[in-house]
């Protein structure tokens, strides 16, 4: 059965900044930037919801005089295996404490140390850091900070917000058949509510769209994260770099009535160990550091046990630290845990890794400027190459908050000249195929399954042309139904979160080292006959729909 209504299509919208995404890093920059223009603020879903909401651990950042900026560059460089980009790094680093500073005084009630006078912080200590460097609001980070900058941007009178708003492409010059210099306009987005599609034309448009945990099976991620940003901004001819580092969290609450929550590093970092399935300490013959070792290798030792014995997680015990300090330092875990009927004063927590942040992303240089004129990218859809090949614990709530900084001041200098450009309504043809949602569905499903399995945390070369052979079907399918059908939100993202697994694939089969978070075992070690290198890729800008 076919249903033959189509969607109409409203006028062009105009405004100085068309910010796509309300995480912590579009919400910073359209906070800055509505003191110089008017702000368009797109958001796909309920206004909160965004990786930034579920951040636990906090925000790393030099505070305490025990500590050094330069410690934390160190740090963060020796995670990064050799592929973080050292002036970024510096520049990044150095400016935490200023925008810290500031987002206290627009009114993050970040947790003070109990002995502590004024603005002394509580200091966490997470996995990689050498000094507790982790600024923090209790166990519930995100959240306090999702809130009072939403709260600042919503009620300021220069920007309009655009809830359940979705970008579907970026409007180029060149995709419209012009042959000037190529350069971003704006973005054609669809209002989920209706199906209506619109365009939002900005001097400048500023993607801040999160990552994309939701290309596997299991992740911390919520449902937004399934990597808008980057499939268009591919799509439209943007580089495209180190997609094969995904970060696997180690340690996500194993529950069947749990979906995606974390167990922050911080358990770790006030002295949660790891045990196996036969209540044995693993991580003391795996690395110094413990526990505490870098991500990468504490996912592979606990992924190794999981296999080795074959039941199905991992423990995490924090119970010596004793339920009064439990229910006080993580108020959001302790009762996330006992809501599924597990006292963690009481019994170890049952832990597996799972997705959960995205290294790489649109190449940006360090202003947040991708080489695509006009068009911006901040947060965790970009790469700056601050993370390099593994991101340091708290890096990117410090990342996102510097570069959407940063990004405000430089696009305010950059005025472009207003083009006199006749904008062709989004093609509405298309029908609604009364079997779409299954379809859907089911290609959904099988992406999420085949990225769990075969791009993983330990990867061959051989599970990943398997993979891409299954994917070059799978994307053939969707375009076909993108080309010939009305647009829905779910197609849309099954349409992204396709290209992004293509991406993830393309940028893992490329390197044939392992560094860092790409792990291959055709591959073992880092590659020592050439300096280490981006993975980078591009295309040629694919057509907009019906032209
Ligand atoms: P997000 O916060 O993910 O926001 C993206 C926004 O874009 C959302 O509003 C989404 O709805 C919107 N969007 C996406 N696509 C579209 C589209 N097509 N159209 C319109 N809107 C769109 N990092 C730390 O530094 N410290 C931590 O303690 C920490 N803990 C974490 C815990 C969890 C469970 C998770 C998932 C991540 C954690 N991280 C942490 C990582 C960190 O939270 C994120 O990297 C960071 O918040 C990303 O911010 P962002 O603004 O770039 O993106
Ligand atoms: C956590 O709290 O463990 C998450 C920290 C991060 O991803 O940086």
């Amino acid at each position: 059965m076919m249903d033959d209504s189509t969607p109409s299509f409203q006028a062009a919208r105009e405004f100085d900044f068309v910010v796509v995404g309300s995480g912590l890093a579009g919400l910073f920059f359209a906070w800055k930037s509505a003191q110089r223009g008017t702000v368009a603020l797109l958001t796909k879903g309920n206004p909160q919801e965004s990786n930034t909401r579920y951040a636990q651990g906090g925000i790393a950042c030099v505070m305490s005089p025990d500590d050094s900026l330069e410690l934390h560059i160190q740090d963060t460089l020796l995670a990064g295996a050799g592929l973080c980009k050292e002036p970024v790094v510096r520049t990044i680093v150095e400016a935490g404490p200023g925008v810290v500073r500031e987002l206290v005084e627009l009114g993050v009630p970040f947790t003070a140390r109990e002995s502590g006078e004024g603005d002394e912080f509580d200091l966490g200590r997470e996995g990689g850091h050498s000094r507790r460097r982790i600024l923090h609001v209790d166990d519930a980070t995100g959240e306090a900070i999702e809130k009072v900058l939403w709260d600042r941007v919503a009620s300021h009178p220069r920007v309009s917000v655009f809830p359940g708003w979705m970008a579907v492409e970026l409007i180029t010059l060149r995709r419209l058949g012009f042959d000037a210099q190529d350069r971003c306009i704006g973005i054609y987005a669809l209002e989920r509510a209706t199906g209506k599609m619109a365009a939002f034309l900005g001097q400048h448009t500023v993607l801040a769209t999160g990552g994309c945990g939701k290309t596997y099976l299991y992740t911390s991620n919520p449902d937004v994260a399934t990597g808008d940003g980057v499939a268009m901004a591919f799509r439209a001819g943007v580089p495209i770099a180190n997609m094969e580092f995904i970060q696997f969290h180690p340690t996500c609450l194993y529950h069947p009535a749990a979906k995606n929550f974390l167990i922050s590093e911080a358990v770790r970092g006030e002295g949660g160990i790891l045990l196996n399935a036969q209540g044995q300490r693993f991580m003391e013959a795996v690395h110094p550091l413990k526990e505490l070792a870098p991500r990468d290798v504490v996912a592979r030792a606990i992924e190794a046990e999981i296999k080795k014995s074959g039941h199905p997680c991992v423990y995490l015990d924090i119970r010596h630290k004793g339920r009064a300090y439990l229910t006080k330092r993580f108020p959001t875990i302790y009762a996330k845990c006992l809501s599924v009927g597990l006292d963690i004063a009481e019994e170890p927590i049952p832990v597996v890794p799972a997705a959960h942040y995205q290294c790489g992303g649109i190449v940006t240089d360090w202003e947040g400027r991708t080489p695509l004129p006009g068009l911006w990218a901040i947060g965790e859809v970009a790469c700056t190459g601050f993370h390099g090949a593994n991101r340091l614990a708290s890096n990117s709530l410090l990342e996102a908050a510097v570069m959407a900084d940063r990004a405000a001041r430089a696009a305010q200098k950059e005025q472009a000249s207003r083009l006199a450009v006749t904008l062709p309504e989004w093609d509405p043809r298309g029908k609604t195929l009364s079997d779409e949602r299954l379809i859907i569905a089911q290609n959904w499903r099988e992406i999420r399954q085949l990225m769990w399995d075969y791009v993983g945390i330990v990867r061959t070369v051989s599970r990943l042309q398997r993979a891409r052979q299954r994917l070059n079907g799978i994307v053939s399918e969707i375009e076909e139904m993108f080309e010939s059908q009305s647009l829905t939100a779910d197609l849309v993202e099954l349409r992204n979160l396709a290209w992004v697994a293509c991406l993830i694939v393309d940028c893992a089969l490329s390197r044939r080292e392992s560094r860092g978070l790409h792990y291959v075992l055709d591959y073992p070690e880092p590659d020592a006959t050439r300096p280490p290198q981006d993975t980078v890729l591009w295309r040629e800008p694919l057509p907009l729909r019906g032209r």
